[in-house]
């Protein structure tokens, strides 16, 4: 399977973390209007929308969303998309599927609500779990992020490195060396991969990447979330694709290809928060190695006493970190700036200096390196 940039531009993603006093039909037209801002999905479009006018009347979603705490950040509008394509995929919804590209269906968007609110009254017990979950995405377009990252670890320090990923879902992304990506006429990677991605960066991570590809050995790759994806399992592969735009084939093909390897090369995720699951992997730390933490849209989704916990655990660890046994810590995350999409940047310690490695789409390519 092939993967090619998106076009994405600067879409900085929902935008949901700064609505901390609005309401719940304002945070889906907002997220709705960020999309349709950036061409992006006319499908989820119409539902959010379609959504937000039944919040205000009080009507089924409003229903199916009492009660469930919904802090800023939380990307409510997604939840409630996963569980209509949840549907559709697994066959229980044969009308709202001629709406879905997913499935085959090409009757245009405008008129999906109405299916869908039919369908929300039908399934309301199914439907209400998964709202009741947080977002689970895993978007391994991302790992063409990661594997950049890891070749200019790899030309940095020239050591062996311990990928330790946090909020890692069902942890395709630790995958990422098991993936292939053309860049510049080489291919890099796992050249007989199913998943290929097609010229993800603009720019490359470091001057030469074949070269750093030969300094990369990842001697140990581990991640943790609250509530991992068993990516082999029928039900985790179809979570995983629920939460894919119906309408956005590419991606889909491109979770297809990755769930194909992640078979192959089942990854490991602990069921555990962050910061107590990284005190207990970096104490377990090896000598003459990297330890890299890696994170990808997630913070956002951590309460702010979390994230403030994160903070202190990862600058603990920081004090540890010797010339021997560096720790860098890697994270992808929506710019402040929404104009400015998705920063890529790494804090290394000893010292503490971070460095903006990167801007990219939402799902990863197109990266631009700032290394160029
Ligand atoms: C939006 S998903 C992103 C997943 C993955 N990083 C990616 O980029 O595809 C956020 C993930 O963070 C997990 N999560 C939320 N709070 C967490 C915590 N305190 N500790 C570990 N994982 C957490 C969620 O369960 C979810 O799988």
């Amino acid at each position: 399977m092939q993967s090619t940039p998106s076009g994405a531009g600067d879409y900085a993603g929902s935008g949901d973390l700064n609505t901390v006093k609005a309401d719940l039909p304002t945070r889906f037209r907002a997220h709705a209007q960020v999309m349709e801002r950036h061409g992006r999905s006319p499908l989820s479009v119409a539902l959010m929308q379609g959504a937000a006018d039944d919040l205000e009347k009080g009507g089924i979603v409003a229903e199916l969303y009492t009660g469930v705490p919904l802090p800023a950040g939380q990307a409510p509008a997604l939840r409630l998309l996963a569980a209509l394509h949840r549907l559709v995929l697994s066959g229980e919804a044969p009308d709202l599927a001629a709406y879905y590209p997913s499935m085959g269906g090409n009757e245009p968007p405008e008129g999906a609500w109405k299916v869908a609110e039919v369908t929300l009254r039908a399934h309301a017990a199914e439907i209400g779990a998964v709202i009741r979950r947080g977002v689970q995405t895993n978007e391994p377009g991302r790992s063409a992020v990661l594997f950049g990252v890891l070749l200019w670890i790899a030309d940095r320090y020239r050591r062996p490195v311990r990928l330790l990923e946090i909020g890692a879902s069902a942890g395709l992304n630790l995958l990422a060396e098991n993936f292939a990506y053309r860049s510049s006429g080489a291919l890099l990677g796992d050249p007989d991969s199913a998943l290929v991605f097609e010229g993800p960066w603009v720019s490359t991570p470091v001057d030469d990447p074949a070269d750093a590809q030969e300094h990369l050995t990842v001697i140990e790759r581990r991640g943790c979330d609250i509530a991992p994806i068993d990516a082999t399992s029928r039900d985790g592969q179809l979570a995983l694709l629920s939460y894919i735009w119906p309408d956005e084939p590419k991606r889909l093909a491109r979770m297809r290809a990755a769930l194909e390897v992640a078979e192959e090369h089942p990854p490991l995720v602990d069921d555990a928060p962050a910061s107590p699951w990284l005190r207990q992997v970096l104490a377990e730390r090896q000598r003459s190695t990297v330890q890299l933490v890696w994170q990808s849209v997630f913070a956002q989704y951590l309460t702010s006493e979390d994230r403030d916990e994160l903070t202190v655990t990862m600058e603990a660890a920081g004090k540890l970190a010797t010339d021997d046994v560096p720790l860098v810590w890697a994270r992808m995350e929506p710019s402040t700036d929404p104009l400015k999409g998705f920063g890529v940047s790494a804090i290394c310690w000893p010292g503490g200096e971070e460095t903006l490695l990167a801007r990219s789409g939402d799902h990863g390519p197109p990266v631009r390196w700032t290394n160029a």
